[in-house]
């Protein structure tokens, strides 16, 4: 296939080319491709990305397919631009072992519509007291291990399991979260939380954790990876830690860096996730961290759940945002419109960076890369409505929100897995 007139955002730039794919693989780019007498198509006007790829996503396959499934998910994620995703071992039972790692795999490939990565647990079952059967995980196709949903309470078995891992060549994914100290709160501690007479959640929740863990890694020696990270305080000691030489990356997500925990005030319990929407100063610093390279990627915690789980009282509803249809209009409209970032920096932190850190194919449109591309208008404006995802998960806070950027074609291994 030829895709022709595309503007091509490279690493460094963005172009107009032809992009020639071969046998799934990216083979020129290049002004006026010769035809070769296959399929062509003509993106005149659009962006051409390098995939875009989501690690850190709950697809809630085996056990509450109620909530989203491995068919229903990675449709979503094609639907939002993702060629390739990680799924969070938080499923039921537990993927701690090779057996779930597996299927999960077995089951991407049959009704998969994007590439699936599994990540493995830290502990058996979650329950941050024995270690997983890293090694076999590993063996079955595991990318990285997590508890994702809840922190390792134990710093000795922390210190086990990033020694473990690293043996293995994988990363721990850490899930920072003091939960002695959240002591039952439901949103962020601060106005928005008197305001409307919740119980908060501080951030010293969450930045005690990333400091353990950012110690645990230095006197170790060994990598370390820091999901969503949610506080100005966390993003300082991580861009600390990294200008010490601490092996760190680190990511966050679209809630985090646009907008604020005001949005809890209407009680919407769409806008309970964990960690919990924070302040102005906390929303600016993670833009800042984004910039400057503190935090490497974006990831967007996909964490659906059946309405259910959300029609409830606040105290009472699950956490977690749906997000994963949205994340590129986030991206396009509070990072790229608003001049913060340019679109080889968004290319970056939502595919470059993931492939990176995790040692995936892709990340990149070059010559002998994976024919994976994200295709795009950043110009047309919509506005979510979370009864159209295609995701089980409707439980996504910015309905009524008119975003620009919207995926008009999903590449995967050089096939058109979505097209709008
Ligand atoms: O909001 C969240 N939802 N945060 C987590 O850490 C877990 C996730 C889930 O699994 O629903
Ligand atoms: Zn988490
Ligand atoms: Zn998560």
């Amino acid at each position: 296939m030829i895709i022709r007139n595309g503007n091509v955002v490279l690493e460094n730039a963005v172009v107009k080319a032809d992009i020639l794919l071969e046998n799934g693989k990216i083979t020129k780019i290049a002004e006026n491709i010769p035809a070769n007498g296959g399929a062509e198509l003509d993106v005149s006007g659009l962006h051409v990305f390098p995939g875009l790829i989501d690690m850190h996503v709950h697809l809630r396959d085996p056990g509450y397919e109620y909530k989203e499934d491995i068919e229903s998910g990675t449709k979503a994620a094609v639907k939002g631009g993702f060629t390739q995703i990680c799924c969070m071992p938080n499923t039921d039972p537990i993927a701690d072992n090779k057996v779930v790692v597996s299927y999960i795999k077995h089951r991407a490939n049959e009704v998969g519509a994007c590439k699936v990565h599994p990540i493995g647990a830290i502990t058996k079952g979650e329950k941050g007291e024995q270690l997983a059967e890293i090694g076999e995980m590993k063996k079955a196709g595991a990318v990285a291990i997590s508890d994702d949903g809840v922190s390792v309470k134990s710093s000795r078995v922390m210190r086990l399991a990033m020694e473990y891992a690293s043996g293995f060549g994988l990363k721990c994914l850490c899930h920072c979260e003091d939960k002695e100290l959240v002591d039952g709160g439901v949103m962020n501690e601060g106005l928005s939380s008197t305001i409307a007479g919740l119980k908060g959640i501080p951030r010293a929740a969450e930045d005690i954790c990333i400091a353990r863990d950012l110690a645990l890694a230095e006197s170790l020696g060994v990598p370390v990876h820091i999901c969503h990270v949610s506080t100005h305080s966390g993003v300082r000691l991580i861009r600390d830690a990294k200008k010490a030489g601490v092996q760190v990356t680190a990511e966050t997500c679209p809630h985090y860096y646009a907008v604020t925990d005001e949005i809890v005030t209407g009680f919407d319990t769409n806008t309970k996730v964990n960690p919990p929407i924070r302040e102005e100063i906390d929303k600016q610093a993670v833009l800042a961290g984004l910039k400057d390279g503190t935090i490497d990627c974006i990831v967007t915690d996909h964490a659906p759940h059946h309405v259910n789980d959300k029609n409830v009282e606040y105290n009472l509803a699950a956490f977690g945002i749906s997000g994963i249809e949205t994340s590129f209009g986030f991206a396009i409209t509070y990072l790229y419109k608003t001049g913060a970032m340019s679109l080889s920096e968004i290319a970056e932190k939502m595919s470059a960076a993931p492939a990176r850190i995790l040692g995936l194919d892709g990340g990149k449109i070059a010559e002998g890369s994976v024919a994976d591309l994200t295709i795009a208008n950043l110009d047309e404006e919509w506005t979510v409505d979370p009864a159209n995802f295609v995701s089980k998960g409707k439980n996504n806070p910015f309905g009524g929100y008119k975003l620009q950027g919207v995926v008009k074609y999903t590449i995967v291994d050089g096939e058109i897995k979505y097209q709008a």
